[in-house]
């Protein structure tokens, strides 16, 4: 815990904005691997980029080889790493960027702290709900992971030997399979951020 740190203050974020003309939200994916989230956030990404909006997609495995690479997938190390990413993406909101987020986040309680770190700010924080039942993503598995932890050779997999706690009032339920597209569910996203005039 640092101590003797003082907050500094520049603009406000409704400035920032004025300056920018764009607002900052966060869009928060989450959902078993493989249901689809980091596919939709690179869909939703480019489509708002040719809008000319600025978006940035910060993604599970990603961060993973940066910034958390020290985490593993213990309860413990999956709350640091939705905390860190809960912080980044706030400083992203609150550059105006659209930010897109593509975490399993299996802990209720750790996306509750990601929506009041943003709420306590004021700055906007939509729950997306990427559900697919495990059976469907076992069935995709590209990666090959949901076989490997069915082997027991991968310890507490989301959804075979780890808990996914599925939100039970996010902004937005997406059932992502039977036949839905990555076009109608990024849509659908698009849809709420301009019914919200967040865009
Ligand atoms: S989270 O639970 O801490 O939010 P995160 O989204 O960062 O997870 O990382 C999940 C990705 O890591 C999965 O999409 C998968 O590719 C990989 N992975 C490796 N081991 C595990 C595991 N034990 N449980 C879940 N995902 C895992």
């Amino acid at each position: 815990m640092a101590t003797n740190i003082t907050w500094h203050e520049n603009l406000t974020h409704q400035e920032r904005s004025d300056f920018l003309k764009q607002k900052g939200v966060t869009v928060w994916l989450t959902g078993l691997s493989a249901s689809g989230k980091s596919t939709i956030a690179c869909a939703l990404e480019q489509s708002l980029l040719a809008r000319g909006l600025n978006s940035y997609r910060l993604d599970g495995d990603n961060v993973r080889f940066g910034l958390n690479k020290d985490l593993g997938f213990s309860e413990a190390d999956r709350n640091e790493n939705i905390r860190r990413i809960s912080e980044v993406a706030k400083l992203f909101n609150d550059s105006c960027c659209i930010t897109l987020t593509s975490f399993i986040s299996p802990y209720k309680q750790d996306r509750q702290l990601a929506r009041e770190l943003h709420e306590k700010d004021n700055l906007p924080f939509v729950e997306v709900y990427v559900d697919v039942p495990v059976s469907v993503a076992e069935e995709r598995d590209p990666k090959g992971l949901y076989k490997k932890a069915r082997e027991g050779l991968i310890k507490e997999f989301t959804g075979v030997s780890a808990p996914y706690e599925a939100p039970e009032s996010p902004e937005i339920h997406l059932k992502n399979y039977e036949g839905v597209s990555v076009e109608d569910a990024a849509q659908q996203i698009i849809q709420y951020l301009q019914d919200k005039k967040y865009i």
